[in-house]
């Protein structure tokens, strides 16, 4: 069925390209999640300049330049699990029809939106999406470091308010919604004690005894809110039953580990001018990333390493020595296959529900298996 273009509404995006999804979800997102926003920092505003301007702390980083992959995600598996019924009902003419889940698309944005304002804090980075992290400028707007950081706790906060707020003004059946909301704060509990595991496990020997595997760290922290909490989101507004959610994880879980193991790789090796990121920072903070680990049992990579894992200070000199190993020992090698390893392991999941789905849907998550997993952004 054809719908009549409606010349105000999102264009439709092409049939089986993850990447023209991306494009479409993001002028939309950025469009309606400034819209929505805009009125809220003005209410900040209006109770004092400074709640105003953390307010508008949380508008600065929600709206600049983030990829949108996790709101592309949700509208994938809308789209993948929407009846024809559910679909005509509820798009506007000529609208795609995942925008009636756009709201849970807002939502997951400004998840994240509190995630990276937490995070650099904690992992003390200074940029963010090429610009100030939340934390470094507060601080300086307000003048002094205690409440620049506690202001930047309260923002995250407040993102996390506002993503609540964006899900629950979802117009789709009571019961969906409902079941959105369950997977929405699973996705917290999820990526927080991940987060915990995370930080606690940081500067510690790759080897230590007692600690959560790599990937069970990253399968919590990252696969959760990128990917298999996107897809459950979608499929629970879609109206999908229980039995899609144990497939989605089969999907999402390697998906999401991949994604983060490229973070890993990107971390070390990638371009700080296309991540927006700075480079080296995971090992200076001592963080045990699949790299890291992958070093063990090679004494004199050991050694290296020991002169600059988690330290603030390492030389530069150091830092390039233990990248140099990372790459001659196999490190990145052996991390680069495993990435391989679980985008063929998330494809053949795909590869088991695609009788479930639409074939548009199928179409969009197998380019995003590509897409998360070889990304050099
Ligand atoms: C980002 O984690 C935030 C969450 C996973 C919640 P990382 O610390 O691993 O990622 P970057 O490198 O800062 O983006
Ligand atoms: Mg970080
Ligand atoms: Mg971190």
């Amino acid at each position: 069925m054809t719908a009549p273009t409606d010349p105000a509404a999102p264009p439709r995006p092409a049939a089986d390209d993850f990447g023209a999804l991306l494009a479409a979800a993001r002028a939309r997102v950025d469009e309606r999640l400034g819209q929505w926003l805009r009125p809220r920092v003005a209410a900040a505003a209006e109770i004092s300049e400074e709640v105003g301007t953390v307010a508008a702390a949380v508008y600065g980083l929600a709206l600049r330049g983030g990829k949108r992959m996790r709101a592309a995600l949700v509208a994938a598996a809308f789209e993948a699990w929407s009846s024809e019924g559910a679909r005509g009902a509820r798009a506007p003419a000529g609208a795609p029809a995942w925008s009636a889940c756009e709201p849970a698309m807002m939502a997951i944005e400004l998840l994240q939106t509190y995630l990276l304002i937490h995070d650099d804090w904690m992992d003390d980075d200074d940029v963010r999406r090429g610009g100030p992290a939340v934390h470094v400028l507060l601080r300086e707007k307000l003048g002094a470091l205690a409440l620049g950081d506690a202001a930047a706790i309260l923002a995250g906060d407040l993102a996390s308010g506002y993503a609540q707020e964006a899900l629950l003004e979802t117009d789709l059946p009571t019961e969906r919604v409902l079941r959105a909301a369950r997977a929405f704060a699973r996705i917290q509990v999820e990526v927080v004690t991940g987060q915990l595991a995370e930080m606690c496990a940081a500067g510690r020997p790759a080897g230590d005894a007692g600690l959560p595997s790599v990937e069970t760290v990253h399968a919590l922290k990252t696969a959760s809110y990128t990917v298999t909490g996107p897809l459950l989101l979608g499929a629970a507004l879609a109206g999908a039953d229980d039995a899609r959610a144990a497939e989605l994880l089969r999907f999402g879980r390697p998906l999401g580990i991949a994604f983060q193991l490229r973070d890993d790789l990107l971390g070390v090796f990638g371009d700080p001018s296309a991540t927006g990121k700075p480079v080296w920072n995971d090992i200076r903070q001592g963080k045990r990333t699949a790299l890291v680990t992958e070093l063990r049992g090679d004494a004199r990579a050991e050694a290296l390493l020991a002169r600059v894992f988690g330290r603030a200070d390492a030389a530069e000199a150091d830092l390039e020595a233990v990248v140099r190993a990372m790459e001659e020992s196999g490190a990145r090698g052996r991390v680069e296959a495993r990435v391989r390893e679980l985008s063929a392991e998330a494809r053949r999941a795909l590869d088991v529900m695609a009788p479930t789905m639409s074939e548009q849907g199928r179409r969009w998550l197998m380019g995003a298996v590509a897409a998360l997993g070889e990304r050099s952004t």
